[in-house]
């Protein structure tokens, strides 16, 4: 198999003549909002203010070194305060910069992101979440608040199914005993609004960034997240509810109590 192609798009091209693109930023299209619309009769939930007191290992050096991928969570509640922490250390907004010329309101949140591009939605599954229904939430970045999506049947056996495929279910089980799960899907246009074909290898190296916080964040509060790249892309995108298309899961992550 060749892989040249692979291979290409991992490089930076911004200088190459033949890639030379004209964005639709350029053009003077309108920008993408920075958070999804949202549907007004969703059930909005709001998270408590996020407190760094919650930190029970705050010393970074001891959060690098005893970070690992954690897939045996104890059997308890992951609390709102805790879920309200580690939405905002991987995609809360701490500051909204007006839009500037044809630049778009831009976020800066505890990630960076190439451009202030921020192409993710975060989703949650949410199976023992003190306070919180089981199923499917979206987190609303600038209000720091969650709506409720919808409920789903059997919610572990869909995790489990859409991370393992019918061949690896079996490898798959832990994910169906995680209190909560991260889902990561990206909007591609607001990447491409700015930087055309070469927006998918920056946003592909954006949500390396939300996932590391995620880790570091769960290690200070005494939880642990195991990252998933491998799944069956159709199950995770109609667990969401998105079209696949101009929205898809990209990246996933449980997370849960841990010794
Ligand atoms: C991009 C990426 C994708 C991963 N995908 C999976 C996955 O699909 N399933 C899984 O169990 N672990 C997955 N992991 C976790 C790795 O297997 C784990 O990081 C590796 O074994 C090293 O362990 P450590 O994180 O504890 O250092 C992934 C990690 C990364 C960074």
């Amino acid at each position: 198999m060749d892989f040249k192609n692979n291979r290409t798009f991992m490089k930076s091209g911004f200088d190459l003549p033949e890639r030379e693109f004209i964005s639709d930023q350029e053009r003077g299209l309108p920008p993408p909002s920075v958070e999804k619309a949202m549907d007004s009769n969703l059930r909005i939930i709001e998270l408590p203010v996020v407190d760094k007191n919650i930190m029970k290992h705050s010393d970074l050096y001891d959060c690098l070194n005893n970070r690992r991928s954690r897939r045996n969570y104890k059997d308890l509640p992951i609390t709102l305060e805790e879920l309200s922490f580690l939405l905002w250390s991987t995609q809360g907004v701490q500051k909204m910069i007006p839009a500037y010329k044809n630049t778009g309101h831009i976020t800066l949140r505890p990630v960076p992101s190439a451009g202030g591009r921020h192409a993710y939605e975060t989703y949650l599954a949410v199976n023992n979440v003190a306070g919180l229904e089981k199923g499917i939430y979206i987190y609303l970045p600038l209000a720091h608040k969650l709506a409720f999506y919808h409920s789903v049947d059997n919610l572990p056996d869909k995790l489990i199914y859409a991370y393992g495929g019918e061949n690896y279910q079996e490898e798959a089980m832990w994910l169906g005993r995680a209190p909560v799960v991260f889902l990561w899907s990206c909007i591609p246009y607001r990447g491409e609004w700015r930087y055309h074909g070469e927006a998918h290898r920056l946003m592909l190296l954006d949500i390396g960034h939300i996932c590391q916080n995620l880790y570091l964040a769960s290690e200070g509060i005494g939880c642990g997240t195991c990252a998933i790249a491998g799944y069956v892309q159709k199950a995770f995108d109609e667990l969401l509810g998105i079209d696949g298309e101009n929205e898809y899961v990209v990246y996933v992550s449980a997370v849960g109590k841990v010794e």
